[in-house]
This record gives C-alpha cells, structure tokens and sequence, in this order.
C-alpha cells in the first residue's frame, strides 16, 4: 500500500449530484456560506497537495487555493492524460502555490514546453492513463503526506478503484437537482459485486447552516 494519507471530498445535492445536468459546478457554489467556505478551505490548509481532474479545471476553472482562512496553500494538482489544461486557467497562476500537471506521454512536447516555461512542475506518467500509485510515488518524493481530492467523479473513482483511500468527507446539501448525465459523487466504471463495493465506517456527523457533513474512513 501507499504510506500517503489521501482524503476523497464533494458536495452533493440530497440525489447525489455534484454539479448540474450541464457540468457547470459553479451553480451549486451559491449555496455555500462564508462559514462552509471557510470550512473548506480549512480542508485545503489540512493538506499538502489537492489533486482535480481536468473535466473539473474546464468546467469550473478553479484556483484551488486557501482564500477565506489564514493557512498554507497546498500544491495543486491536474490530472491531465493530454495536458488540455488552458494557459489561462486559474490553476497555472503560480503567484501563491506551484502547480503540477500529471500527464502521460501522449500530451504534445509542444504544450509541456510551455507549461515547464511557466514554471510548472509536470509529471509524465509512463502509463496510457495517469498512474495514481506512480503519481503517488512522486509525491512521496516531494514531501508529500497528505492528499485532497477534491474531484470530480471520475478522479474519485480511479482512487476508490485504485485502492488509494483513506477517508472520504461528503458535503450534502437539501437540494433535489436530479438530470440523467449529471455527475454523482463517484462516477467511472463501478463495481459490479457487492464483495467489491468500498465499506466506509461513519466517523463523525454535524449539521452546518443548512448542511449535513459525513465523514468516514475505508475500511475495506
Ligand atoms: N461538487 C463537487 O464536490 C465537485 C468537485 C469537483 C468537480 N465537480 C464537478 O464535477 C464535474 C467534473 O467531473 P468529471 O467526473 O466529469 O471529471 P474529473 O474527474 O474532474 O476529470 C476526469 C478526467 O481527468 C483525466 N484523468 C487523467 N488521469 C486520470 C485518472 N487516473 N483517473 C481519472 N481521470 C483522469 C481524464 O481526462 P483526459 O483523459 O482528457 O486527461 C478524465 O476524463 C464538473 O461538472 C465539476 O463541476 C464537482
């Protein structure tokens, strides 16, 4: 197993919806209050890196930094099979925190170039798809020990699948949002076999202005 603490967490409507039927995450933002903000950039103090997929920087184009509380800024982390990662997005604004674009060999030399000139850190994984115990690996290397996941659903998975979790936190919100294609907490393939589901023991429960917080840890 790995020896890095990695933490899976999201907010969803009661349905299980983490952003709306379009993928436009921001919407569900207007329901956090300044004392969820501050909860969560806590959070994101917590740790010593965050790891987003690259659906979620295009959809949201997120600056994943610690704003609304005093505390450090983590390393910010893309998973990015083809470094699509825009130049312009948030992310790569490195005047707070660096940033590492996790991606593989087929991203083009070109736009590696041009991340490296801008003072990104890139890790080229040696598998078709980022590989999450290699990136967790090089973590390792760049003092690393704990993780936020902050999303999405497909990110979440490959860690739920890659047996890489440690403790998932879930954000639920009292809102119906429903929509076929939305993404839910954890999306990708899915087990198929109750023996394979992840169990998770309930850790702690509290109500904040409006919504209910589960924590847990994997058990299995
Ligand atoms: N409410 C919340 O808590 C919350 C938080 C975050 C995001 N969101 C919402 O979630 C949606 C995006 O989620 P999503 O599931 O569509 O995408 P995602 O998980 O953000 O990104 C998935 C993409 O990351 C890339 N990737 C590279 N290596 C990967 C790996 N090892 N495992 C998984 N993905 C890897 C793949 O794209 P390539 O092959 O193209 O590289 C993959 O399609 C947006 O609507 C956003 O608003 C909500």
């Amino acid at each position: 197993m790995h020896d890095i603490e990695v933490i899976v967490g999201g907010f969803m409507s009661i349905d299980g919806k983490i952003a709306p039927d379009n993928r436009n995450g921001k919407e569900f933002m207007q329901f956090m209050t300044a004392r969820h903000k501050e909860m969560l950039h806590d959070i994101r103090a917590s740790v010593d890196a965050i790891v987003v997929g690259v659906d979620t920087v295009l959809a949201d184009n997120p600056a994943l930094t610690v704003r609304y509380v005093d505390g450090k800024n983590p390393l910010r982390i893309v998973l990015d099979n083809h470094a699509q990662t825009p130049l312009t997005a948030k992310i790569l604004d490195t005047y707070q925190t660096p940033t590492l674009i996790a991606t593989t060999k087929q991203a083009s030399k070109e736009k590696i170039m041009s991340l490296k000139s801008r003072n990104i850190d890139v890790f080229i994984s040696s598998f078709e798809v980022v590989n999450l115990q290699e990136l967790l690996g090089a973590l390792k290397e760049r003092g690393v020990k704990r993780v936020l996941v902050e999303g999405g659903a497909k990110v979440r998975w490959s860690f739920f699948e890659a047996n890489l979790v440690d403790e998932l936190f879930v954000w639920i919100m009292p809102y119906v949002w429903g929509g076929k294609n939305a993404p839910t907490l954890v999306d990708g393939a899915g087990f198929l076999r109750a023996s394979e589901a992840k169990k998770l023991k309930l850790k702690s429960m509290e109500q904040v202005e409006g919504l209910v917080i589960l924590w847990f840890s994997v058990e299995s």
